[in-house]
This record gives C-alpha cells, sequence and structure tokens, in this order.
C-alpha cells in the first residue's frame, strides 16, 4: 500500500458528508466532522446514528463494530479542529462561493505539508478551489455516490494542477482504505456521471411539466422498461431538488448548451422549499423528512 491515512477531515454532515464519515469510521479511521452550526451538527450526529442503527439491524455491521466506528467520529463547528488532518474532504452545499471559503480556511488551518483537500462536489471546477489555496498541487475531486455507504463509485477528478502523487494516494486511499471503485475524470463540470445523468433527470421534469405523461408512468418506464432501480423522478427526490439545480446550473455555465438548463418547475419546487426526500416532499411525499 502507498501511504495510508489514518486522520480524516470532513467538512459538512448533510447527505454526502455524513456517508463519507460513515465509510470512513466503518474503515476504522479516526474522522472530525466540521460543520457551520451545532444545530446541523446535531442533525448530522443523529443521521448517523440513524444509519448505523439500521446498519446493525440489517446486519451488515454488528452492535459492537457500530459503537466502535461511532466513538471514533467528532462533531464540531470549529475549523481549527482540523489541524492536524492528513485528509479533508469537503461535503458542503453546492456553493461555489461558500466552498471557496472553505478551501481558503482549510490551507490556513491544516498544518501537514502534505495533506490532501478533496472537494465532493458535484459540478464545480477542483481548479477554481485549488487556486485558492496556497498548494493546488495537493486539491482533488473526490465525487461520491449517494448512498456512500451503499454505492461503490467515486469519481477522481484532477485539476490541471493536482499532482500526480496527490491523485495516486487518493486514488489508493479510496480504492484500498475505503474499497470503493474509482474512475477518472477531467476537470469539466460534471465530470462522467452527472453530465450523463442530468440532461436524463431534467428531461424526465419537462416530461411531466409539459403534460407529456404522468409521474408514476414516467418512473415505471425506466424502471419496468430499462431495468433501472428507480424512477428519474424518484432519484430527483433522493437527490435533492436544490442539489440537482445547482448541479444543471453549473454544467449550464460550462457548456451553455439548452439541455443543462433548470426547467422552470424545478426552479418553482426549490423556491417553495420542495426538495424532495430531506423536507418530507419533491414529486413525492414522504412520511417524514428522511434523516
Ligand atoms: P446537504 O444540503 O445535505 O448538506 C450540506 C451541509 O453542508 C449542510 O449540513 C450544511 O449545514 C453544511 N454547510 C454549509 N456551509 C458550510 C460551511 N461553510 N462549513 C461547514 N458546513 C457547511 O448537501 P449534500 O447533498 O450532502 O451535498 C453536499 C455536496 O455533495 C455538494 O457539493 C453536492 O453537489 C455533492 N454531492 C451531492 C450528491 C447528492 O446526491 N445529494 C451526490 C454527490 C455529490
Amino acid at each position: 500500500m502507498a501511504d495510508t491515512f489514518q486522520r480524516i477531515g470532513v467538512v459538512g454532515s448533510g447527505l454526502m458528508g455524513s456517508g463519507i464519515t460513515e465509510v470512513c469510521a466503518r474503515a476504522g479511521l479516526d474522522v472530525v466532522v466540521v460543520e457551520a452550526s451545532d444545530e446541523a451538527a446535531a442533525h448530522g450526529r443523529r443521521r448517523l446514528e440513524q444509519s448505523f442503527s439500521t446498519g446493525v439491524r440489517r446486519q451488515k455491521l454488528t452492535q459492537e463494530e457500530a459503537d466502535v466506528a461511532l466513538e471514533a467520529i467528532r462533531y464540531s463547528t470549529d475549523y481549527e479542529e482540523l489541524s492536524d488532518r492528513q485528509l479533508v474532504v469537503e461535503a458542503i452545499t453546492e456553493d461555489a462561493a461558500v466552498k471557496i471559503g472553505c478551501f481558503r480556511t482549510l490551507d490556513r488551518v491544516v498544518s501537514a505539508e502534505d495533506a490532501i483537500f478533496a472537494s465532493n462536489t458535484s459540478s464545480i471546477p477542483i481548479m477554481k478551489l485549488a487556486t485558492v489555496t496556497g498548494r493546488p498541487e495537493q486539491v482533488i475531486g473526490l465525487h461520491f455516490f449517494n448512498p456512500v455507504p451503499v454505492l461503490k463509485l467515486v469519481e477522481l477528478v484532477t485539476s490541471l494542477m493536482t499532482s500526480v502523487d496527490t491523485s495516486e494516494r487518493a486514488a489508493g486511499f479510496v480504492t484500498e482504505q475505503l474499497g470503493k471503485r474509482v474512475i477518472r475524470s477531467q476537470d469539466r463540470a460534471g465530470f462522467v456521471v452527472n453530465a450523463l445523468l442530468i440532461p436524463y433527470l431534467l428531461s424526465a421534469v419537462r416530461m411531466i411539466e409539459s403534460g407529456f405523461a404522468t409521474r408514476d408512468d414516467i418512473d415505471a418506464g425506466m424502471v419496468e422498461g430499462c431495468a433501472h432501480p428507480m424512477g428519474p423522478l424518484a432519484l430527483c427526490d433522493l437527490i435533492g431538488l436544490d442539489t440537482l439545480q445547482a448541479v444543471a446550473e453549473s454544467l449550464y455555465e460550462e457548456f451553455k448548451e439548452p439541455l443543462y438548463s433548470s426547467p422552470p418547475l424545478l426552479s418553482r419546487m426549490v423556491e417553495a422549499g420542495l426538495l424532495g426526500r430531506k423536507t418530507g416532499r419533491g414529486f413525492y411525499e414522504y412520511s417524514k423528512p428522511a434523516g
């Protein structure tokens, strides 16, 4: 094994940050999670505990393993707590200005000279984040997939400045320490998977918007006709409509292709707070917001 990481930082404990924290802790790593507020940190912790108890119920891990993993996770609202980390994965809101602020702070607080800063962004160029640090060769994209404990794929995204050493160490971390599969992408908005997936999801939204077909028929079409595990509108709800819109906007900004533009229905749903599972309602209704 080329290199091993023991002290990991995760910034953000939403949907993705919690999943990344979970897989790192389950791999035996020590994790510090930094959130924007105490409330968000408490919510992240509850989400993680729920996920661990589901894992125990489904016999994916024992109660003892879950307890050990939970012990290895510390929550904070203070970025200084990341000072001794060897690798930090940023998983905060998909907003370039907010992420740039985060990378500036990471560069200031993390002391290890060879630490790697990774972003889980779905669409923001890694170069934009790398250039605000004093160590752009150590900045990389590690794009995990939701739900992180279940899906094996990670897209590894190198900017023009990322060093080969950083890219190889990050790839080793993902494959050897987390047991996941890496595919590599150039630093283009959407990388490989979202560049293909987002136009498909937006087409489903346009279909329902124009009255072309019903929600249930659109989803059943792709589940029954193409053997997809879920239909596109259910997938929009799982991703979160705000995240979907943000990714679409980044793709549109990069390529100026109409197929990446956000349909009005999506914008109205986001404005209404109908964000999908996380708020209890999107294209479907959920009995309670999924933690
Ligand atoms: P989310 O909305 O569930 O969580 C974002 C978290 O970031 C919130 O808990 C928020 O309090 C926290 N946060 C915001 N600003 C912060 C700051 N300055 N410092 C610390 N914490 C801060 O979002 P989600 O879905 O987890 O997305 C996070 C990132 O992962 C985004 O870049 C998104 O594009 C990417 N992503 C999302 C996927 C999805 O299916 N939702 C899949 C793959 C990547």
